[in-house]
């Protein structure tokens, strides 16, 4: 085996040769080698709960044992690595029908990419082919992704280039309960933002759309959990208009949020596509759009092709993982585990001042920090900081929120109580060595 390069050497050559937009996480940046179920370990051997999952990324548990058989064997027997959708394979397709199983009835037809970037590219291509308009709505606080034109829905300043062109889109006013754009709070409110995306297409389109795109828990933007009947109200808006409803599941999907695959189902949504990446691999570099027919149909007769969407090794592990997913009951315990999760991390907000918002679906979970819970200013230090407490006592969280002041919590789905517990354990004592 090659030797193993040390932190300061990988360091040095970054910085040589990479983009500077390639940071890391953690002031001391962690040098991951290995990893097992929930856990990963470090150059020096020490253990983290990873209550990150990769970005997002682990649903049935690192190195899954049934993975690694199957992938081991695709090798040994020299099965083909690659071969496009211009040769048959079978496994491609085996996985389109395993996902179909939890999609609903109307949603058949999928597109297979490397990236949830490219999985929400073919949909915009999509819903702007099948409609012949161009307006794309989005969210302000969305992330889609870092192709053209997901980045130019993209709702973060942080994340936009000044050079990157934004044609053919406009934001509508984010759902985020707790600073809520309109003033309102969960007992007052009338959802303005649902009805400010007709607002939108009235004052900023010429009146018809090709889409609406929105996660349904809003990762990047962190974890901004809109009020379920946002979706009903903005889908019968969105059809009005003519334009076809995106449920960009790229976080949400795999189970995570518990209670269905895909979140839109659970939560109804009447979606004419659904993109997905993440989890839905656990760690393969595959992301997909499901589409209706009709939508699937204005595409016939074009050249439409991704080299490595469809590669046999990555939708085996991407069917693989939905049948750990199905027969290892992940999707139950990630809404029980994160219904506990979530009721203890309320509970810290009662005594912890710096927590100022707990929301999510499922194991996918935000901790929202203020410096006064009154006045909601925005604690993004003392986030970084927290992050860096909880990877010194043991556990990996991630960060999001257009000021980088929400902890993110997205664990493998494989998560048990006893491992919430140490969690809760651990951003409490962090959270008290910080305020004391
Ligand atoms: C909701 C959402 N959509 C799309 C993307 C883009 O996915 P990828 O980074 O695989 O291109 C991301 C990535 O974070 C995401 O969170």
């Amino acid at each position: 085996m090659a030797k193993k390069l040390t932190a300061d050497e990988i360091l040095s050559l970054r910085k040589k040769h990479f983009l500077p937009t390639a940071v890391h996480y953690h002031k001391k940046p962690l040098y991951i080698t290995k990893a097992k179920g929930e856990y990963v370990w470090d150059d020096e051997g020490k253990q983290y709960l990873d209550a990150i999952g990769g970005i997002v990324c682990i649903s049935a548990g690192h190195n899954h044992p049934k993975i690694k058989a199957a992938i081991k064997e695709m090798l040994d027997s020299d099965e083909i690595q690659h071969s496009s959708t211009l040769y048959l394979n079978d496994r491609p397709v085996k996985l389109a029908a395993k996902l179909s199983e939890h999609t609903a009835k109307n949603l058949t037809r999928w597109h297979f990419t490397n990236s949830g970037s490219e999985a929400n590219e073919a949909a915009f291509m999509a819903a702007r082919q099948a409609t012949g308009e161009t307006m794309i709505i989005n969210l302000r606080h969305s992330y889609h992704g870092g192709t053209a034109a997901a980045l130019a829905n993209c709702g973060h300043h942080t994340w936009r280039f000044r050079s990157q062109p934004v044609t053919n889109v406009t934001s509508a006013m984010e759902p985020y309960c707790y600073r809520c754009p309109f003033g309102a709070s969960p007992n007052s409110c009338e959802l303005e933002c649902a009805k400010n995306v007709e607002t939108t297409i009235q004052t900023s389109t010429h009146g018809k759309i090709a889409a609406f795109v929105a996660e349904p828990v809003m990762g990047v933007g962190g974890f901004i959990t809109p009020q379920k009947d946002y979706f009903q109200m903005v889908a019968g808006i969105v059809r009005n208009y003519g334009g076809k409803y995106i449920s960009d599941e790229v976080q949400t999907g795999s189970g995570r949020c518990g209670g269905s695959l895909f979140l839109s189902t659970e939560l109804g949504i009447p979606a004419d596509m659904i993109t997905t990446a993440k989890s839905m691999g656990n760690g393969a570099a595959i992301g997909a759009v499901v589409m209706t027919d009709e939508i699937a149909e204005t595409l016939a007769g074009k050249s439409f092709f991704n080299t490595f969407g469809s590669d046999p090794y990555q939708t085996e592990q991407a069917r693989i993982t939905i049948e750990i997913i199905e027969e290892e009951k992940l999707i139950q315990n990630a809404k029980e585990v994160g219904a506990y999760l979530q009721d203890g991390l309320k509970a810290l907000m009662k005594h912890q001042k710096l927590i100022g918002d707990v929301r999510g679906r499922g194991l996918l979970l935000g901790v929202e920090l203020v410096k006064d819970k009154a006045t909601k200013e925005h604690a993004s230090l003392e986030c970084a900081e927290l992050m860096d407490r909880c990877r010194d006592k043991g556990l990996l969280v991630g960060k999001g929120g257009l000021k980088g002041n929400v902890l993110r919590v997205a664990p493998p789905l494989t998560m048990t109580k006893a491992q919430a517990d140490f969690m809760l354990k651990v951003i409490d004592s962090c959270l008290t060595e910080m305020t004391k």
